[in-house]
């Protein structure tokens, strides 16, 4: 299983990850992004259709500000760090 969360205080609103992954992130009014699937909380799972995107956007981001792990984030985006 993989979770995902970004963290809204560095991300620098660049877009690249709605592209990569559409069925998973979106932007605020100013760009910034949230994983849409739990409201930017990283406590529901990845689904596995879109195990790939998830990776593409992670790889992706310029800021390092999307977090994946295994195990929910509770909310946290630095709760692994
Ligand atoms: Fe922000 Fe990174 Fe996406 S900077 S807009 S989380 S690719």
């Amino acid at each position: 299983a993989k979770f995902t969360i970004v963290d809204k205080d560095t991300c620098i609103a660049c877009g690249a990850c709605g592209t990569s992954a559409p069925d998973i992130f979106d932007y605020d009014f100013e760009g910034v992004a949230h994983n849409i699937i739990d409201d930017n909380s990283g406590t529901v799972e990845v689904p596995e259709e879109l195990i790939e995107d998830l990776e593409d956007a992670f790889e992706g981001c310029p800021t390092e500000s999307i977090r994946v792990s295994e195990e929910s984030f509770e909310g946290d985006p630095n709760k692994f760090k």
